[in-house]
């Protein structure tokens, strides 16, 4: 493999590993969301304020924005090279392929889930940093009551879930690319790894597509 592939496919793996990381907490985080009503309400706006308000988590922050530009143009930069230099698309390691599918539709995935972080980063991120939301009883922005809202609408809980089908999809396949990528891959530890990203990926997607769902089937008046 020629070196600046092999610096692309790093990046990629580095970064994708970071956003795996990135995903565990966020999926911790929202998970409070379906908590009875008031409860949930409290805690997730205090849950949010206290990380817009912290240092080291606005330092994090912005790793994971770098992390996710590099992510993906990465992939666009490695699959160009790859098409230009023998007329195929990106040349991914096959050893011990999980889906074959998986990995021929990493960029149809990818870009599923880039639409899917361009309409979630406006809808949410956007607006509690720099909208005017109102407050919740304790004097916290009330972005549980935006999330709530947004759930209770059938359209756009049916985007959430086909992305987050997508997003399973692609940690399935992204998540074994990227452990060989950074070396720590072995016969030994094959199946280990195997069962772990499919726990992983399986647990990560259907944790995330329960919110959407219990949302819109339990708290639509
Ligand atoms: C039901 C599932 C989800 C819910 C309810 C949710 C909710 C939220 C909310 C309320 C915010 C804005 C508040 C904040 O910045 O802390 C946010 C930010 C964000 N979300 Fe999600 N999210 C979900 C799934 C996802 C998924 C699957 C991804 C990635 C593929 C994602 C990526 C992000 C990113 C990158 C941010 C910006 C984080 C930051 O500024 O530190 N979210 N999400």
């Amino acid at each position: 493999m020629k070196q600046t592939t092999l610096i692309y496919k790093m990046i990629m793996a580095t970064t994708g590993l970071f956003l795996c990381f990135f995903l565990v907490i966020h999926l911790l985080g929202n998970l409070q969301l379906l908590l009875p009503e008031a409860e949930a309400r409290e805690q997730f706006n205090w849950y949010s304020h206290l990380l817009s308000g912290n240092i080291i988590i606005t330092i994090i922050s912005y790793v994971l924005y770098l992390s996710l530009i590099g992510h993906a143009i990465y992939a666009l930069l490695i699959t160009r090279k790859n098409r230009k230099a023998n007329g195929t698309k990106y040349n991914y390691d096959k050893r011990g392929e999980v889906s074959t599918w998986n990995s021929r539709n990493m960029g149809i995935l990818g870009t599923i889930i880039l639409l899917f972080l361009i309409i979630h980063l406006k809808d949410y991120w956007y607006l509690f940093k720099f909208g005017s939301l109102p407050l919740d009883l304790k004097g916290n922005k009330d972005l549980y009551q935006i999330v709530v809202s947004s759930f209770q609408q059938g359209w756009y809980v049916i985007i959430y879930e086909i992305s987050f089908l997508a997003l399973g999809f692609h940690l399935l396949h992204g998540f074994f690319s990227a452990t060989r990528t950074v070396g720590l891959y072995h016969p030994k530890y094959a199946k280990a790894l195997r069962v772990f990203g499919w726990i992983y990926s399986v647990a990560l997607s259907l944790g995330f597509m329960l919110i959407p769902f219990y949302i819109y089937f339990n708290l639509n008046s």
